[in-house]
């Protein structure tokens, strides 16, 4: 029992987390995994086949489980990014709701598409294991089960409609949500959820302009706190130790002065990800006529190896604080400018002992651990790049005045909110869109789940509510 368990997790880790993890730290270092890809134009097998995979596994036999159609695996699937390509025909019944996705992405024909879009097989059908409330079990007897599969034949059962989970890499058009899926959903037995772990909602366009698609949702997570149920954020606890000081781990302002190496320019900027909402590259590109920079990621830097995109992305997040911690200055230019959206390029350099150049959230300040800006530079202070490049020229030939961007090292308590925040998102981590949504069927929530989060008046003020 225990192994199949740990299988069990370990498949769900594989397809899921996995792929979300590595695409997010990929679509931040490096751009090769293009955005909004257009299905038209990739290579598909040209087997046909008709069979259908049948697997005598209890997994895809047991109709008792309620379902939940992952969505968010089409995309991967169709682009041939993932398992076995052979096609099959698109069978009549399922035609609205692959011609709707597949118009979503400018796909002209899909008539046949990847057989495990359609048919249950091993290879992409997993349960999922749950606590009450909607955390993942780990390692301990589960409440709920939940079956997930991307195949088009979890709709055939007539007991039971399955749930949806799905993220924005799917445009969300009215035609797929409002029409195809519509006739598909009931308040009884499914319920609906949407992912944007990966990135702000103003780096989908198709979200960006259509916030009132979020209504269609019985749960969303994502990282703006007006728009959605949930906020996570699995960066910030990877640095959390080192900027609050747990266990002594953060850095002195002494320690930070003794890490600088005195060759290096000013500043840190590692970016490979280079077109991105926020422009950072021209404005780097800007900045660097008026200070000298050394640049390390692939963005602006005309002598990038592309060996180096061979680096582990987990070991590479270690690179970039031992990296950043030789720098007075780290840019920290967030993909897009984004209400709430603060991500690890904040954290690395507060972490590093490396001052941040800040661009990102318009509401930063209450995501920082010090008071008044005093931790970082907002680069949404300056009316020209120019005025940056000046300050920070002054600030690196006066020691006193740099050494007030650490200040906040020597406090004994870091900014209360802060600490608040950090309680939230400890809680927060532990839940998944999945086993809320498996969680929301079992106990046929009619929206008690939703009502809790959004009790708060704000999530980062308000300890994160109880769901069991
Ligand atoms: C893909 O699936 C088809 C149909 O189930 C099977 O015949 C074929 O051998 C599979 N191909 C691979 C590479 O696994
Ligand atoms: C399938 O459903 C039956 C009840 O119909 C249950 O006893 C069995 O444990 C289920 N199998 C799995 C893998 O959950
Ligand atoms: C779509 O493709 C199938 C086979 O790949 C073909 O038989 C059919 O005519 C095409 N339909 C359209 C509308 O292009
Ligand atoms: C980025 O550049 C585009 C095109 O010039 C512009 O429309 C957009 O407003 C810019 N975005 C930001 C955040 O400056
Ligand atoms: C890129 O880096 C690799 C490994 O460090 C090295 O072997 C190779 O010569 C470099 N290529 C260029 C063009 O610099
Ligand atoms: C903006 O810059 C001014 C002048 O340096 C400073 O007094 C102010 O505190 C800064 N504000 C923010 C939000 O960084
Ligand atoms: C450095 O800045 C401080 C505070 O602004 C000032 O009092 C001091 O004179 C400056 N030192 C130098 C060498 O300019």
């Amino acid at each position: 029992m225990f192994h199949r368990r740990r299988h069990l997790l370990r498949s769900c880790i594989l397809f899921v987390v996995l792929p979300l993890l590595i695409f997010t730290i990929y679509s931040a270092f490096f751009s090769t995994f293009s955005f909004a890809p257009n299905l038209s134009n990739s290579t598909q097998s040209p087997v046909f086949s008709s069979t259908r995979t049948v697997s005598s596994q209890s997994t895809l036999r047991n109709g008792s489980i309620p379902d939940i159609f992952e969505l968010s695996l089409w995309r991967l699937i169709l682009t041939g990014g993932k398992g076995n390509q052979t096609l099959c025909e698109t069978p009549s019944q399922y035609r609205s709701i692959v011609d709707a996705y597949c118009r979503a992405h400018n796909r002209e024909n899909c008539s046949m598409i990847p057989c495990t879009l359609i048919y249950l097989t091993d290879e992409f059908t997993t349960n999922i294991e749950c606590l009450r409330g909607g955390k993942f079990a780990t390692g301990i007897q589960p409440d709920w089960i939940c079956r997930k599969s991307p195949a088009l034949e979890l709709f055939t059962n007539s007991n039971r409609k399955p749930s949806i989970c799905a993220e924005a890499y799917t445009t969300l058009t009215a035609e797929l949500y409002g029409q195809a899926l519509a006739p598909y959903r009931d308040e009884e037995t499914s319920k609906w959820g949407l992912t944007l772990e990966g990135e702000s909602i103003g780096y989908y366009p198709s979200v960006a302009s259509k916030k009132r698609v979020l209504s269609l949702f019985d749960i969303s997570l994502g990282y703006d706190r007006r728009f959605f149920d949930l906020i996570t954020d699995k960066h910030l606890t990877d640095y959390v130790n080192k900027i609050t000081n747990k266990h002594n781990r953060r850095l002195t302002i002494n320690q930070v002065l003794r890490k600088k190496v005195k060759e290096r320019a000013p500043i840190l900027w590692i970016n490979s990800n280079c077109d991105t909402p926020s422009n950072r590259t021209a404005y780097m590109l800007e900045l660097m006529r008026y200070i000298s920079v050394d640049v390390r990621g692939k963005c602006g830097n005309p002598s990038w190896n592309k060996s180096y995109t061979l680096l582990d992305p987990k070991f590479f997040a270690i690179e970039k604080t031992t990296l950043a911690s030789e720098y007075l200055f780290t840019i920290a230019i967030e993909n897009s400018l984004e209400y709430d959206y603060v991500t690890e390029k904040l954290w690395q350099p507060l972490a590093a002992g490396s001052v941040p150049l800040y661009l990102g959230a318009p509401n930063i300040d209450e995501w920082l651990p010090c008071y008044d800006y005093s931790c970082i530079i907002n680069l949404r202070n300056f009316t020209s790049v120019e005025d940056v490049a000046n300050l920070i020229h002054s600030l690196t030939r006066n020691r006193t005045r740099y050494i007030d961007y650490h200040r906040w090292r020597r406090e004994e308590h870091v900014r209360p909110s802060f600490i608040t925040m950090t309680d939230y998102f400890q809680e927060a981590n532990k839940y998944s869109i999945e086993c809320l949504i498996c969680d929301m069927v079992h106990r046929n929530d009619h929206g008690t789940t939703r009502r809790k989060l959004l009790a708060a008046n704000n999530p980062f003020n308000d300890k994160f509510p109880s769901l069991s």
